[in-house]
This record gives C-alpha cells, sequence and structure tokens, in this order.
C-alpha cells in the first residue's frame, strides 16, 4: 500500500493522470445530469425556432456586436426580477445557436424587452439612441435601415438548423423567402427585439 502511494507521488506524469481523472469526476456529476434533465433540453411551452424575419435580425444582432453591451440573461436577484421581469429560464434558449446570455451590461439587459416599445420607438433608437434617450452613449446602426435581408440565405440557414434538429417544417423553409422580402435588416432587428422574452413566465418572480 505505501509502496504504490510512494510510485505515485514520485512519478508526475501518473500523478497528473490520476488528479485529472480525479477532477473530472466532480465536472461530470455536474455537467452529465444536465444533458438529461428535461427542463434544461426541452423547450418551454410555445417555444419555437425563429421565424425567417426575426432569424435574419438575431444574426444581425450578431454581426453587429449587440452582445458585446446587451446580456439576455435575467438572473435570480430580486433587483433584477423587479428590473426586468421573470429571471431567465433553460426551455426558452434551446433553439438559440449560439445562445446570447453574455455577461457584459454597458446598456440593459434584453431578455425582457419585447414588447416594451413600439417598433417605431425601436426603428428611431437602432438609427440614433439619441434622439430617444437624450444621454444614451450606444451607438447608431444607420446603415440596418438600407441593408436588404437576403431570403436566399435565410432559407438555406434554416435547412441547416433543420438538419441539427431544429424541428421547422418544409413549408416553413419554403416560406422563408416570400416572409422577409423587401425586408431591411431593421426590420429583422426589431422583429427579433420584439420577440425576446415572448415565452417568459408573466409576473416579476
Ligand atoms: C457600446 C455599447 C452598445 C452597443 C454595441 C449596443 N448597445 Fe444597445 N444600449 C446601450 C446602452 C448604454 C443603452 C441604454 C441607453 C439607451 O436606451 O440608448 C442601450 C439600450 C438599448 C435598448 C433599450 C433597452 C431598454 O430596456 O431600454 C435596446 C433595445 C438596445 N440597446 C438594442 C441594441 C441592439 C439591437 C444593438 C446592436 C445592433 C445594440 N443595442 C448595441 C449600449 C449598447
Amino acid at each position: 500500500m505505501s509502496h504504490s502511494h510512494e510510485k505515485v507521488e514520485t512519478n508526475v506524469g501518473l500523478m497528473a493522470v490520476l488528479i485529472a481523472v480525479a477532477v473530472s469526476f466532480g465536472g461530470l456529476a455536474e455537467i452529465v445530469p444536465l444533458m438529461y434533465q428535461a427542463e434544461t433540453i426541452e423547450p418551454l411551452p410555445g417555444v419555437k425556432p425563429y421565424p425567417p424575419l426575426e432569424l435574419a435580425g438575431r444574426d444581425v444582432y450578431i454581426r453587429e456586436g449587440c452582445y458585446n453591451c446587451h446580456s439576455q440573461m435575467v438572473r435570480t436577484l430580486r433587483f433584477e426580477t423587479e428590473r426586468y421581469g421573470h429571471y431567465s429560464l433553460a426551455g426558452e434558449s434551446v433553439y438559440d445557436r449560439p445562445f446570447q446570455w453574455g455577461s457584459k451590461r454597458t446598456g440593459p439587459d434584453l431578455a425582457r424587452v419585447g414588447g416594451r416599445y413600439s417598433d417605431d420607438w425601436h426603428r428611431v433608437h437602432l438609427i440614433n439612441p439619441r434622439d430617444v434617450v437624450p444621454e444614451s452613449n450606444m451607438p447608431g446602426f444607420p446603415w440596418l435601415a438600407t441593408a436588404r435581408v437576403e431570403g436566399a440565405l435565410v432559407e438555406k440557414k434554416m435547412k441547416a438548423l433543420q438538419s441539427i434538429g431544429d424541428p421547422y417544417t418544409d413549408e416553413e423553409i419554403a416560406g422563408a423567402r416570400g416572409a422577409v422580402a423587401g425586408k431591411s435588416e431593421l426590420d429583422a432587428v426589431v422583429a427579433y427585439l420584439q420577440g425576446l422574452g415572448r415565452h417568459a413566465p408573466r409576473g416579476g418572480e
């Protein structure tokens, strides 16, 4: 017994391997159950993959780096739920690839922003935030108003998401080009923002 212990203590390679094994048990015990726990992998009632225009808006959101200043996760803390609404649940973001939870909050969390302002407010705000929030230091994104959403690309993305398991129907994919025809990237981002938090449980806590 003491002999084998000495072997481990005098062989740094063996020790490293055994430490890795010991530590990984801790990780496995935390991570593996999450892969089977329904509430972390199943959508909340009503949660569906993004409709074409919102999907396009989500990609603009990522491209423009909105996540550098905005998180999309309300934490389970009183001052957060008082300000934003119900704390975020895993089942809301099962179709978010990649998820936009984030942690950087130069601006407010956006997980519950849907429906808080009118479409027009968002349009003005995104083109020049200071027109509606004079003290804002958010940059303007005026080019979104003239850039068009590319229907063929949206259709391709929906097909890709379908192939990895998102339950888009073939009809939904076939209708994608029509749904985004003539829409600007600004329309898309606004649609995306207005959808955020749509399936959140109501009430502050
Ligand atoms: C450099 C940091 C920064 C970036 C990048 C940024 N924002 Fe903001 N955002 C802010 C700040 C600060 C505020 C708060 C002041 C205001 O309302 O303008 C804000 C406010 C908002 C609000 C209003 C939220 C509320 O609850 O009142 C929305 C919606 C929003 N941003 C969307 C976006 C979108 C969409 C993008 C990307 C196209 C973006 N932001 C990029 C900093 C940023």
